[in-house]
């Protein structure tokens, strides 16, 4: 006779205690809504379910240990139930928390970043500069707003030239001017000041190319326009000709339009310049103008200082709106002026 030996009570408390262990496992391990409801039929099934089959074994207990027996079943019933519906609430808020913080998708198209771009007139100007460069022509650079001994008088301008006319330039009202008095600052009309400016403060041999906005009062038009672009080359040495100032304008113009291209020299008048040129290039089966030049004029050189007798040099000055319409095809210069990006994304 073992007393040791389990009751049926004793069989029916254990099996309910591992049925509870069991189904919390069970729910806990769960890992969506479907395994869920799996392990919830499996246990708490109304038909099936293993609580109804361990109930099933309540018969088996004595008489006077029913109570007990009731008592364990409700407990166990309550904290299947219970961990049951812990689960359901983790589910959920993981469920919340991926639609928060949503796995990246690699498999979705990028959104663009939208890059903006340089202005076609400075794309313009850096491949200039950059053509140039690879020719020995360093960049310089000066005010736009200058004086009359820049824009003019050095420049071989004198007070009475037609060139210095109101109508032809911005002067500009300076703060303190004597109205009697011709006004002594004006928007430069053109790139030629910086041969000036640099002339004035090195020794030659002088090699450079200036790249800038210039002003006059001109209606704006289709090729026209009050404020525009100019690249001015100096190029001051010993024995410098004609011939040499051409073949820069020839390699110029060859490296910018990427073929070989003629170019031709028409003689001109600029006062800062003799003998004077106005040259053009052969493209597209037309001559096109792409600027004036010349030999430096003596006086200029005089007037920084330079022996003429010593000292030559060339200078030229193109129009880099022309350069740039010429390469792209823009019909209107006011186009690139205007800022309407559909027109700029072009480039
Ligand atoms: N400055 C002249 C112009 O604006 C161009 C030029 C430059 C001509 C240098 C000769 C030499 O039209």
């Amino acid at each position: 006779m073992s007393s040791e030996t389990a009751t049926p009570l004793d069989d029916f408390l254990n099996q309910l205690e591992s049925l509870a262990a069991d189904a919390e496992t069970a729910f806990n391990a769960a890992g969506d809504d479907e395994q869920l409801e799996q392990a919830r039929v499996e246990f708490l099934g109304a038909r099936q379910g293993r609580l109804k089959s361990v109930q099933k074994n309540m018969g088996k207990v004595a008489g006077e240990d029913k109570p007990a027996a009731g008592k364990k079943l409700n407990e166990v019933k309550n904290a299947i139930q219970a961990a049951f519906e812990q689960a359901q609430e983790k589910l959920a808020g993981a469920a919340a928390e991926r639609v928060r913080d949503p796995q990246f998708d690699v498999s979705l198209p990028g959104a663009a970043p939208r890059i903006g771009r340089l202005h076609p007139i400075t794309q313009t100007i850096e491949e200039l500069k950059d053509i140039m460069g690879r020719l020995g022509f360093t960049p310089a650079d000066g005010p736009e707003v200058e004086d009359p001994w820049h824009n003019f008088e050095a420049l071989n301008i004198p007070e009475i030239h037609p060139a210095r006319d109101p109508l032809d330039n911005f002067y500009l009202s300076v703060a303190g001017a004597q109205h009697d008095t011709a006004p002594d600052r004006l928007l430069r009309s053109q790139t030629s000041t910086v041969q000036i400016r640099v002339m004035e403060n090195t020794q030659p041999p002088i090699r450079i190319i200036s790249l800038g906005r210039v002003y006059r009062p001109d209606t704006a038009d289709p090729t026209h326009y009050p404020m525009f672009h100019q690249m001015e080359g100096l190029l001051i040495d010993r024995d410098v000709s004609l011939a040499d100032l051409k073949t820069v304008l020839r390699l110029f113009a060859t490296n910018y339009l990427g073929e070989s291209v003629p170019v031709r020299i028409r003689p001109s008048f600029f006062p800062f310049t003799e003998p004077s040129v106005e040259a053009d290039y052969h493209w597209n089966g037309k001559w096109v103008e792409f600027g004036g030049a010349g030999m430096v004029d003596p006086n200029v050189l005089n007037s920084v200082g330079y022996d003429p007798e010593v000292w030559s040099g060339f200078a030229f000055g193109l129009g880099v709106e022309r350069l740039c319409m010429i390469r792209h095809q823009i019909t209107d210069i006011r186009d690139l002026f205007t800022n309407d990006v559909r027109f700029l994304r072009q480039f």
